[in-house]
């Protein structure tokens, strides 16, 4: 070939090269962003780290409160089948692995006689409840929520599940819980 073509040729891949450096340039421009300020979802790309490191701030999950009255008890009956293995929730149940959770709204935190609660649980529940929200966070990661717990459930990540589950829950009871001022 002779000098003439192989510049044009040479000139050709030089301004490909620029032009898709150039493309690259600009699209960092338009589309990188500082700081995607995504509350929540960040966290769960920690799920496997474990050991004492805090959650960064901002809210770690998101709240039951504003979904418990639309939320749906039957499809929490589906949810509780995650649970059933270790829970009964009926009225007059059992312990089984974990303790009975007929009217656990609202409950004592680590009260239920007989039932050989880890020393972090009863440490945690000192004085508290098992109000709506301490339900919603034990149930998106217990062991996250309650470092030490032996309830071996790994949690469930969407809020709307737990909704649902804890109006199921709710529901287990001769008078179900008020529902709480959203
Ligand atoms: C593998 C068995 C297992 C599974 C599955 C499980 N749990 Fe548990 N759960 C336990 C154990 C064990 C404890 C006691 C924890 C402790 O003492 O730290 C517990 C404790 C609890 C408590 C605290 C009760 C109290 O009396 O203070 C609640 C509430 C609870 N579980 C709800 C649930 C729900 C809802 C699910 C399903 C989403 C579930 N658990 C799934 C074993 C399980």
């Amino acid at each position: 070939m002779d000098s003439f073509e192989f510049n044009k040729i040479a000139m050709a891949v030089l301004g490909t090269v620029f032009l898709v450096m150039g493309l690259n340039f600009a699209s960092d421009g338009i589309f990188h962003s500082e700081n995607p300020e995504q509350k929540g979802y960040a966290i769960e790309v920690a799920e496997a780290s474990t050991g004492g490191s805090e959650e960064p701030a901002g809210p770690a999950f998101d709240p039951v409160t504003p979904l418990l009255a639309s939320a749906d008890a039957t499809a929490g009956e589906g949810v509780f089948k995650k649970c059933a293995a270790c829970h009964d929730a009926s009225s007059g149940g059992a312990n089984k692995v974990g303790p009975a959770l007929y009217e656990i709204v609202n409950r004592d935190i680590a009260s239920v006689d007989g039932f050989g609660y880890s020393g972090a649980l009863k440490a945690y529940g000192e004085g508290k409840q098992w109000t709506y929200e301490e339900l919603n966070g034990f149930l998106w990661k217990p062991k996250k929520f309650v470092k030490g717990t032996s309830m071996g459930f790994g949690g469930i990540k969407k809020v709307q599940d737990r909704a649902d589950l804890i109006a199921y829950l709710r529901g287990q009871a001769a008078s179900p819980a008020e529902l709480p001022a959203q």
